[in-house]
């Protein structure tokens, strides 16, 4: 396949572009073969906002094809950097040049369509002393405030001012600080981190998040030119440099699209084989699904998943990493569903991302709230009802869902599924799911 990502312009009114369109799946066929695992979504994010640091071309491949990823390229060119992507032979590339960025606002339209947009300050106030984001509000899973960001570049020696639904963020030069986070922010890391690389001194990020995207993040920085250590680690230690120059990076594989099709087999039941990914990212995950009676070997980049008859119910809490991952306990409670006994999955990172409880249960699950956890009593089979997806992760659990049920399982506001799944669909038909995208 060939051809262009992102033309110049504007996305904003890619948002629920088909409002109509749907999955519709027939339950109860066996997955089998090999999928691919794309570039990760929450690495290339950051890392795209990374080449506003550049004064040089940066060139970023393995960037998945995404409607986040569209509306990210829309926001760099909003700022005025030259950006331009391709993709061939699955291979993708976006390449920015933000040597001449003439804008520092990102638009309200653009931050409601996406969040990470916020990934622009640490950049702005780094490379040009003044960002004005739109203030994201609360979403689908919970009120996401920006705080410890804020903190955060205040310590740094920036000023801002939240006004008229924005953020107005300004410094006459960052300088190098010491920053304990209240909780380990995954983006807030990363602006801080971003903020850093360009501050005069040096900066320490205590009790800083450990995923592997912002390990990805760190490298390509090295790779620019940065002096950070301690990516990975709790601590961050960061001394500042007077510019960076361009890079070539290739984005990390995507652990949570990787578990979430671990997770497929273990609801449709099959042998996959899933490549290109680190195996190691989803120790957690793996162990919990093993633990549920699912076989899975790791050897390369590739892991082995053989799932059949019922899952036994193992309780689950979700954590910062190494961590089990909030972005797969929607997936892993439609396992606990159809698993045997009681099982008890708590949610610790978002207050309010259970919205495919209500969803789940149309479909015969038997879930209870408690405040942060779910009380799940397995039940034998699902059957196929219409449903709605909610948010990202939620979608990927109701597409899981109906490959589990007896039955057709309709799903409509699919377009939250591809802010982060790439060609979900067309990669689960493969495997032999019977699986299809109306529009209707
Ligand atoms: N929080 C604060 N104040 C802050 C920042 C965070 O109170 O200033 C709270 C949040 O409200 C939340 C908790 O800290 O309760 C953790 O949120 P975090 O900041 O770590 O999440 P995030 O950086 O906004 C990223 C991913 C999410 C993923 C989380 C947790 C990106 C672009 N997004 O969000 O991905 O769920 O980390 O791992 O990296 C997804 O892909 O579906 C997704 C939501």
């Amino acid at each position: 396949m060939k051809g262009t990502l992102s033309p110049p312009g504007n996305f904003a009114g890619q948002a629920g572009k088909c409002p109509k369109e749907r999955l519709v799946i027939k339950g109860g066929h066996r997955l089998e073969g090999t999928v691919r695992t794309s570039g990760a979504k929450n690495a290339a994010l950051p890392i795209l906002a990374a080449t506003l640091l550049s004064e040089s071309t940066c060139e970023i491949l393995n960037v998945p094809l995404l409607e986040d990823i569209r509306f990210f390229i829309s926001l760099l060119h909003e700022l005025g950097t030259d950006t331009s992507a391709s993709f061939e032979n699955r291979v993708s590339a976006v390449t920015v040049d933000a040597s001449s960025i003439s804008g520092y606002e990102a638009p309200h339209e653009l931050v409601r369509l996406i969040r990470a947009s916020i990934l622009v300050l640490g950049p702005l106030i780094a490379r040009i002393g003044r960002a004005r984001v739109s203030m994201p509000g609360g979403c689908a899973i919970g009120n996401r405030p920006i705080n410890l960001h804020l903190k955060g570049l205040e310590l740094m020696g920036a000023e801002y001012e939240v006004s008229n639904g924005f953020v107005d963020i300004r410094t006459k030069g960052l300088g190098g600080a010491r920053i304990y986070l209240d909780f380990p922010s995954v983006t807030c890391t990363e602006n801080l981190l971003m903020a850093a690389v360009l501050a005069r001194g040096t900066t320490v990020i205590e009790n800083a998040a450990r995923e592997p995207e912002i390990v990805d993040l760190a490298k390509m920085l090295k790779n620019m030119g940065a002096r950070i250590s301690g990516e990975g680690s709790d601590t961050l230690k960061i001394e500042g440099v007077r510019y960076l120059g361009g890079t070539r990076w290739s984005i990390i594989p995507d652990r949570i699209e990787a578990g979430t099709y671990i997770m497929a087999a273990g609801a449709a039941g099959g042998t996959l084989e899933i490549t290109d990914t680190v195996p190691s990212h989803l120790d957690s995950a793996i162990s919990k699904l093993r633990a549920a009676g699912m076989k899975i070997d790791c050897s390369g980049d590739s892991i082995f998943v053989e799932s059949s008859g019922r899952l036994k119910s193992v309780d689950v809490i979700t954590q910062p990493y190494p961590g089990f991952p909030t972005d797969l306990q929607a997936q892993f409670m439609v396992l606990m569903c159809l698993a045997q006994g009681l099982s008890v999955i708590t949610e610790n990172i978002f207050e309010n991302r259970f919205m495919h409880v209500a969803e789940l249960k149309r479909l015969g699950a038997d879930i209870k709230i408690e405040g942060r956890s779910a009380i799940i009593r397995g039940v034998k089979k699902f059957t196929g009802a219409p449903v709605q997806a909610t948010d990202l992760r939620a979608s990927a659990c109701l597409v899981l869902a109906g490959l589990a049920a007896r039955g057709v399982t309709e799903i409509t506001d699919i377009h939250h599924l591809d802010r982060g799944y790439e060609n979900m669909e067309a990669k689960l038909a493969a495997l032999g799911a019977d699986i299809k995208r109306i529009n209707a």
